[in-house]
């Protein structure tokens, strides 16, 4: 198996560690002393510094200050702790503001925000971009040799989107060069439909209002944003061009395609934030940060990735402000690790005094000690990635992928029907199907429609309504070369703008590989119910079923009780090749979901990490050499017994030999290395 070298600069151990803002207490000295003894005992060694001190660097235009900062980077050097500096563009000064208004975005109404908040500058804005380069070449410059930078932290958490006319412009430049001639973008978003038609380039607005329209302004959000971080990245390469550069992503956030933001990345890094107090089902969080962590790892072909902020106890901007319970921290960061990621870092070290975040969990309190119970999880963190720095580089064995796609989540929310959004349901659908295999234990990838299928021998295409161009070849060449494929409902329906495949459904030349005919899709109200029979059972279906027929493909369900749809195929399957295509014609739940996938993915020679009946424990692979990690994760609130793979093992955290079973608390989790 491949093995990868450290994410950031001179880092062989797994990096521990946070947001420290210590320009917040520049007038308590004491404070910012204490913080570094706290540092070493908790185990931390990588901070991410100034991601909102732009006016404590720069306090009035072209006045700058590092002293601070300076002392700040020695003293880390001074205990080898790595930094990761951020660029501050992610909250503009005041007098900026004031100066250039321009540099405030232009809200969806066509109103000029006033100064506030962060995260809301238009990217377009020569004079902020003009400030930005300024600032990150001061940055860049001034630390290009200073041994503690590791890495450069770009803004914080891009997202929004500013309606100005600049940014408008950009817009029809962007469009320009996407379709060439408006008769292209005509077509393309089939502009004959309600008199839309457009006979200038200036008539177009990112109001328009028809599929095409709100689909590609939602794609140049996309395009904005990495453009605007090539410019950050830039201004700091031709300082520091062996730097790594990432900017810090929020999951499945739905604002931007972060396969495209990740393209910018030298790599990934993602803001964790389960739900703790909002969902009850710690199987279902869990299972969730897994996707997650699986597509940032796939994100640079299996690289691992960081965990750039999580909460070492309650989230203030979430509902409850619930504590996470014994072994759940540690549950959650190990999770990030043995999903791939070399580090996981905290929003924050140290809780601010004053304003909007001085409620939100941190390593250190209020009362500035470590008698805490966080800080004891913090620490007992630290001390077992103390023990665990083999791991860092390994790699993740995966057969098998989920696709996951933004463009194809961004078609579901602009297409008007099949339903409503709250039975479409594609963010939760994905999941499911993701859960599905996940509780199966079998190692997954999460993974674009773009992305080389290659390499698997199962795919998974939940909700894949929209090909774009060349996808449907791809899912043939997979399943011709012996791969097995699942797709299910509302797939193949469009192409990439929207507009629907004439011919028959799946269409691009998928229904020869489905073997299959998709009449009509149909939904299911609450007010009907209906079933499947799968080997002799009846299995409910809810939310769509489609009026499916043979192609060439042998039905191995079928619908039961509506005589609209009685009788027709509910699952398929078509021999194509050397491998199979399935599809799914209605969605059922999960508990079905996850005995059907778990047997194609068996019949595909996929292995599980462990013996498939451990209920309640979820297990992941790291491999590096002849070296395994084997992480195990128990998700209920009881202890449970793990049934471990042959052979013998170590556990890591405290070095005992283990073999057959092992003991896990409520929550608990453990590494084992074979
Ligand atoms: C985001 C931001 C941080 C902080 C945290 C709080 O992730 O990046 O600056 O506001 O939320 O959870
Ligand atoms: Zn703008």
């Amino acid at each position: 198996m491949e093995t990868y070298g450290p994410i950031i600069r001179n880092a062989t151990e797994i990096l521990h560690g946070g947001d420290y803002n210590p320009d917040q207490w520049l007038e308590t000295p004491e404070i910012i002393d204490r913080d570094f003894e706290l540092m070493e005992k908790s185990g931390c060694n990588t901070f991410s510094v100034g991601i909102f001190s732009w006016t404590m660097l720069e306090p009035a235009p072209g006045k700058y200050q590092f002293d601070w900062l300076d002392r700040i980077m020695d003293r880390m050097a001074e205990h080898n702790f790595h930094v990761i500096l951020a660029t501050p563009s992610g909250a503009k000064p005041a007098w900026l503001a004031t100066a250039y208004p321009e540099v405030c975005r232009v809200d969806e109404h066509g109103l000029r925000q006033p100064y506030a908040d962060r995260h809301n500058h238009c990217w377009s804005s020569p004079v902020y971009r003009e400030k930005v380069r300024e600032i990150n070449s001061k940055l860049a410059e001034r630390y290009a040799h200073h041994p503690a930078l590791s890495a450069w932290h770009i803004s914080n958490e891009y997202n929004g989107k500013c309606f100005c006319e600049l940014c408008q412009e950009r817009f029809r430049v962007w469009l320009r060069e996407r379709y060439g001639t408006l008769e292209n973008l005509n077509r393309a978003w089939w502009n004959t439909f309600w008199s839309h038609l457009h006979t200038d380039w200036a008539e177009i607005t990112p109001w328009g209002g028809s599929e095409g329209n709100s689909l590609d302004w939602k794609r140049f959000a996309t395009f904005q944003c990495c453009d605007f971080m090539k410019f950050e990245a830039d201004a700091l390469r031709v300082y520091t061009p062996e730097i790594p550069v990432t900017t810090n992503m929020m999951g499945f956030f739905d604002g931007l395609d972060y396969w495209r933001v990740a393209e910018v990345c030298d790599f990934i890094s993602d803001d964790v934030y389960p739900g703790w107090g909002i969902d009850p089902d710690v199987r279902r969080i869990l299972s969730e940060c897994a996707m997650r962590h699986d597509m940032h790892r796939a994100m640079k072909n299996g690289k691992p990735f960081l965990i750039m902020e999580s909460a070492p106890s309650a989230t203030n901007w979430q509902p409850g402000h619930r504590l996470k319970r014994p072994n759940q921290h540690k549950l959650e960061e190990l999770c990030a690790v043995g999903h791939g990621a070399d580090g996981t870092l905290y929003f924050q070290w140290r809780k601010s005094r004053g304003n909007l975040e001085k409620f939100h969990g941190a390593v250190v309190d209020h009362v500035g000690t470590e008698e805490t119970r966080v800080f004891r999880d913090v620490a007992e963190l630290g001390a077992l990635y103390r023990k665990c720095n083999d791991i860092c580089g390994s790699a993740t064995p995966v057969q098998a992928a989920v696709v996951w796609d933004w463009e194809c989540f961004w078609a579901h929310q602009f297409d008007q029907g099949p339903g409503k959004e709250d039975q479409k349901k594609y963010c939760e659908t994905v999941q499911t199907f993701y859960r599905a295999l996940w509780t199966r234990n079998f190692p997954l990838d999460v993974i674009e429609s773009l992305s080389d299928f290659s390499k698997y021998r199962l795919l998974i295409c939940p909700m894949l309504i929209m090909l774009k161009p060349g996808v449907a070849e791809r899912l043939k060449a997979f399943v011709a070369a012996g791969g097995t494929l699942v797709m299910s409902y509302l797939s193949g329906y469009e192409d990439e703008n929207t507009n629907c495949f004439l011919g028959g459904w799946p269409g691009d030349g998928l229904m020869e590989l489905f073997g299959i005919w998709n009449e009509e899709p149909g939904g299911i109200p609450a007010f009907d119910r209906q079933w499947l029979r799968y080997e002799g059972r009846e299995i409910e279906v809810v939310d769509y079923a489609e009026r499916i027929h043979l192609r060439g493909a042998e039905a191995l369900a079928e619908f039961t009780s509506d005589p609209l749809y009685e009788g027709m195929p509910a699952i398929t399957v078509n021999r194509f090749g050397a491998g199979k295509a399935y599809y799914l014609a209605g969605r059922t739940g999960e508990e079905f979901l996850s005995e059907f996938l778990g047997k194609l993915a068996l019949e595909a020679g996929l292995e599980p990490v462990i013996p498939a009946e451990n209920p309640g424990i979820s297990a992941s692979v790291r491999r590096k050499g002849e070296e395994e990690f084997l992480f195990l994760f128990n998700y209920t609130a009881e202890e449970r017994q793990v049934r471990l793979p042959a052979g013998n093992f170590t556990v890591l955290a405290n070095g005992s030999c283990c073999s057959g079973t092992l003991t896990l608390p409520p929550f608990g989790s453990e590494i084992l290395k074979k």
